[in-house]
């Protein structure tokens, strides 16, 4: 095969970039690299949960015996990304919530090296739309961040697609569930696995050539229904308190700085439109309809209610 485009995947080894990395290998469209940041950068995370040297050298050596090319590179130094970034035509970055600002140099690099395609790390907010709401909160300080990235790609002339994706269910079913609103308007969920799963289908359809693609990777949904879905699983109540704009407000202020403020911003932020949030964009439906999240009925069980548990031992 001759015309394959090559996708190379920065901080492939995160949930929403592992799983585009696996979903690349399954789907068997592209040539697929993973860029591996040279040791000595500080180690973050979305979560406050880190991944381990040992676990993530096991993940690049099984990658590498199913046909993934491993490219190493200061990532910090664009000397040492331009040769790193030299064949690929689209750039997947997963970089984690706390750590956007490591796609700057990644920009420049990319257009020297010429890569086509920049897709950063964004699978949350309209972020473009999030900017503007009108109170200041940590979330909005990342929005804004990113929507700065966007425009420095599209400023060097590279392609883009541009990929928001709801609320990642893992991050917001702790109990009491914080409910954003009453609960009775549409949301995209996704959780961080079907966000690295659906990347790839995006990326081979026409239409998300600079494009803002805002995805419901695994439901399109309203919480009420969401929330019904978890207590037949269950078998039980799942306590909930709906919060109003006015509530997230307060909650927020009222929070010790960390993670956990940056995700009560959110709140804040999908409370303050009138419409209830920029949330209902479900581009998958229109365009990728043979795509399927996984099933809730196996994903709460076997993800999301262990990963809620361990997300809210990080996140405090
Ligand atoms: N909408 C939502 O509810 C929601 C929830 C969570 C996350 N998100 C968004 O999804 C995106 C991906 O998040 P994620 O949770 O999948 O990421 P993650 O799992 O936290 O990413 C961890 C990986 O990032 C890489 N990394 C670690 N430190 C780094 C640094 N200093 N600079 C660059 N890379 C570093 C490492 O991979 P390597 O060693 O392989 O480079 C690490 O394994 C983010 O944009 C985040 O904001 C959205």
């Amino acid at each position: 095969m001759t015309n394959r485009k090559t996708v190379t995947v920065f901080a492939a080894t995160g949930v929403a970039g592992s799983a585009c990395v696996e979903e690349l290998l399954r789907q068997d469209l592209f040539d697929v690299q993973v860029l591996v940041r040279a040791s000595g950068q500080q180690e973050k995370s979305s979560s406050g949960l880190l991944n381990a040297e040992d676990g993530k050298k096991k993940r690049w050596d099984d990658w590498q015996r199913r046909g993934v090319v491993v490219r190493s590179a200061d990532v910090t130094d664009h000397a040492s990304l331009i040769p790193a970034l030299e064949g690929t035509d689209y750039l997947v970055s997963c970089v984690p919530l706390f750590a956007t600002e490591s796609q700057y140099p990644l920009i420049w690099a990319a257009k020297e090296a010429g890569v086509e395609r920049f897709v950063p790390s964004e699978f949350g907010f309209i972020y473009d739309w999030e900017q503007f709401w009108p109170t200041d909160n940590a979330h909005k300080t990342a929005a804004r961040q990113k929507v700065f990235i966007r425009k420095m790609i599209e400023m060097a002339g590279l392609d883009f697609t541009i990929i928001p994706a709801g609320l990642w269910i893992e991050y917001f079913m702790a109990e009491p569930v914080a409910v954003m609103g009453d609960g009775n308007t549409r949301f995209s969920w996704s959780t961080g696995r079907d966000v690295g799963r659906i990347i790839p289908h995006i990326l081979a359809h026409p239409a998300s050539r600079n494009a803002v693609c805002p995805v419901a990777a695994t439901a399109y949904c309203t919480w009420n229904e969401l929330l019904e879905i978890r207590e037949g699983l269950l078998g039980r109540k799942v306590a909930r308190n709906y919060l109003s704009n006015e509530d997230w407000k307060r909650i927020y202020a009222a929070a010790p700085d960390g993670p956990m403020k940056a995700i009560l911003g959110i709140g804040v932020a999908a409370t303050e439109c009138p419409e209830g949030m920029a949330l209902w964009a479900n581009w998958n439906a229109l365009h990728l309809p043979g795509f399927r999240g996984t099933p809730l009925e196996t994903l709460f069980p076997e993800y999301i209610e262990p990963r809620v548990s361990e997300l809210q031992g990080a996140l405090g």
